[in-house]
């Protein structure tokens, strides 16, 4: 199954998502992130963000959700139906939000459970070394239990699990929620260079800091549907945009 050269890594169309049989979460959603491309799902609280995330790695069932019409694609194949399980084997990594790390294991231990996952043949030294690089913070920390840390670097610790597993695309849902700008500024950095090496983002953002910084396009979604997408910049520039998806406007009201 090859895919064709210009096909997106991954691409979702007239995706449909429904909780309990009746909550519509997602009515007809079309996104897609090239192979190796940086983007961004946007919007307000209870928008879809999560949901369109767990369609993509096959968690909805977990939620009591499921996709009910349209399409998911990935390296060239359908996946909406596909479990979890052979998603990750399939490349699909991902980071939860609220940074989940295993609190009582070491930093090391944490790094180490990402590496089962490892679909690739490379060496987990040869991996751990290489994030060790990225984040300074998993080599000094190493033996600390993570549950000890700071909010940003358990994020970081989030971040470099999934990244143990050499994913062709990673997501992440909201991995800058409640950190300091310095911090956010140090994972955008950090993701950057993870997408430069060739590893394809989906990012997943109420805020805007992190997408302006780490991603080319952006869709902004809103109940449920893609009110608009383009280029991370001009979206996010856009007035009515900022208005719809920050919930508040520069604009004075007159
Ligand atoms: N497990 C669930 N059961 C029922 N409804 C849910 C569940 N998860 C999310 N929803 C609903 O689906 C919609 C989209 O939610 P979500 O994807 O979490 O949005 P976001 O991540 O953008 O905040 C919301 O109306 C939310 O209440
Ligand atoms: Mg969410």
């Amino acid at each position: 199954m090859t895919a064709f050269a210009d096909e997106p890594l991954l691409e979702v169309e007239r995706l449909r998502v429904t909780y309990g049989g009746s909550v519509l979460a997602l009515d007809g959603v079309d996104f897609s992130v090239p192979d190796g491309g940086a983007v961004a799902l946007v919007g307000a609280n209870g928008a879809g963000k999560t949901t369109a995330l767990r369609a993509v790695t096959g968690l909805l069932r977990f939620h009591g959700g499921q996709v009910t019409t349209g399409t998911i694609r990935f390296a060239g194949r359908s996946i909406e139906r596909a479990d979890a399980a052979s998603l990750v084997a399939a490349g699909i990594g991902q980071v939860l939000e609220g940074r989940r790390v295993f609190a009582d294991l070491s930093v090391a231990e944490n790094l180490r459970i990402g590496a089962f996952q490892n679909r690739t043949g490379r060496p987990e030294r040869q991996i751990r070394d290489e994030l060790g690089e990225l984040f300074p913070m998993l080599a000094e920390r190493a033996d600390q239990p993570a549950g000890q840390l700071s909010g940003g670097q358990q994020q970081i610790v989030a971040i470099a699990r999934a990244l143990m597993a050499q994913p062709r695309l990673l997501l992440l849902d909201e991995p800058s929620l409640g950190l300091a700008p310095r911090v956010v500024a140090q994972i955008g950095e950090a993701l950057r260079t993870v997408n430069e090496r060739g590893c394809a983002l989906l990012l997943v953002e109420q805020s805007t800091a992190l997408a302006l910084r780490v991603t080319e396009h952006a869709y902004l979604l809103e109940t449920g549907r893609v009110r608009a997408h383009a280029p991370t910049a001009e979206l996010l520039a856009d007035e009515r945009v900022r208005a719809s998806y920050l919930g508040t406007s520069a604009v004075p009201v007159a």
